[in-house]
């Protein structure tokens, strides 16, 4: 159990390659932090240099109160698992469990102790004397997580140990990793560029942009209140509508001049009729129609030009070629300055 601090947290590769720039963050005990950005945002980077894989090249990294920058992996009392499940194929299930805690000098009953009860969290008690190769892909990130979960470590670290498995077996280890976080409370960061992953399993969300956060909170409270229009577009799927302003604004709760960009989600849009009291409505072409099962996505162009997505529950009667007037609820509106920062709300 431990909490985790990054104190403006800095790497430079390769004497010009700045890959962390200054990133800073309290992590409670206990707590699941999800780090989350595109490819080459620098999750890896951030999490190598917690786990010791990677020097520091600025600020501080505090494990359990103890600054950790110039101790070896093997001393700050972290496990991490990975997206290839690095299992030892010719060592049973068993084996694998034991190899690290062999290698500490855990004795003998307390290794068998550790191992029955992971192995019953994990319901992988029947696999335990099997080799890797008679193992389904779910089953082996079973075992890797079970690696690190005998160890007892102060925290987890994960980075993309899911991106190997087919969807639905991904999904199965989602919920799986979640409660197995919760139940054994341990603290815990974990890397992924795949933002459903990161808002249903996450105590807090990070989001990560060109190494530097962009913002951190609960997944509801980013979904609701993104920081800029990076958090907005990347939370969520389809992604939040970015619009120019156009028409009467004036009466949009927190309208001011400097708005440069007004977002919608796609479940908030509605078709405007005459009792619709604000400003805000944009003509809509509409170009498709997608049916994916419960609901379906209508693409339109949208009169500032871009594109725009909506959802509609069920089977949509619009049809392509139609034309709309789409506005929103007034506290559905997001609006965000030149910069790209939210105007608060
Ligand atoms: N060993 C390395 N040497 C030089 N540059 C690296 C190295 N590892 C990562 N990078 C660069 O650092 C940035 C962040 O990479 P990474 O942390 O792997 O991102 P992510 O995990 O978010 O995809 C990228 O621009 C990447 O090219
Ligand atoms: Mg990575």
């Amino acid at each position: 159990m431990a909490t985790i601090e990054l104190k403006d947290v800095r790497k430079v590769y390769g004497g010009n390659i700045e890959a962390i720039k200054g990133v800073s963050l309290d992590i409670a005990d206990g707590e699941m932090i999800v780090l989350v950005g595109p490819s080459g945002c620098g999750k890896s980077t951030l999490l190598r240099m917690v786990a010791g894989l990677e020097s520091i090249t600025g600020g501080d990294v505090t494990i359990a109160g103890r600054r950790v920058n110039n101790l070896e992996p093997s001393e700050r009392d972290i496990a991490m698992v990975f997206q290839n499940y690095a299992l030892y194929p010719h060592m049973t299930v068993r084996q694998n469990l034991a190899y690290g805690l062999k290698n500490r000098n855990t004795p003998k009953d307390e290794i068998d102790r550790r191992i029955t009860e992971a192995a019953r969290a994990l319901e992988i008690e029947q696999f335990l004397e099997r080799k890797p190769r008679q193992l389904s892909g779910g089953q082996r990130q079973r075992v890797a997580m079970g690696r690190a979960i005998v160890r007892k470590p102060a925290a987890f670290l994960f980075d993309e140990p899911l991106s190997n498995l087919d969807a639905k077996l991904r999904v199965q280890m989602r919920v799986e990793i979640r409660r197995l976080q919760r139940s054994l409370a341990t603290t815990s960061i974990y890397v992924t560029h795949d933002q459903m992953e990161a808002m249903t399993l996450a105590d807090r969300l990070v989001v990560l942009n060109a190494g530097r956060i962009e913002q951190v909170g609960t997944p509801i409270e980013l979904y609701e209140k993104p920081a800029t229009t990076f958090v907005a577009t990347f939370i969520g799927s389809p992604s939040m509508n970015l619009m120019r302003p156009t028409g009467n604004l004036g009466d949009l709760p927190n309208w001011s001049s400097n708005v440069a960009t007004i977002g919608v989600r796609p479940e908030d849009f509605v078709i405007a009729d005459a009792t619709s009291i604000h400003g805000f409505r944009t003509k809509v072409e509409v170009m498709a129609v997608e049916l994916v099962g419960a609901e379906s996505y209508v693409h339109g162009a949208a009169e500032d030009g871009s594109t725009v997505i909506f959802r509609v529950a069920g089977r949509s009667a619009i049809a392509i070629g139609e034309t709309l007037q789409l506005t929103a609820p007034a506290d559905r509106f997001h609006l965000f300055d030149a910069d790209g920062r939210r105007i608060q709300s």
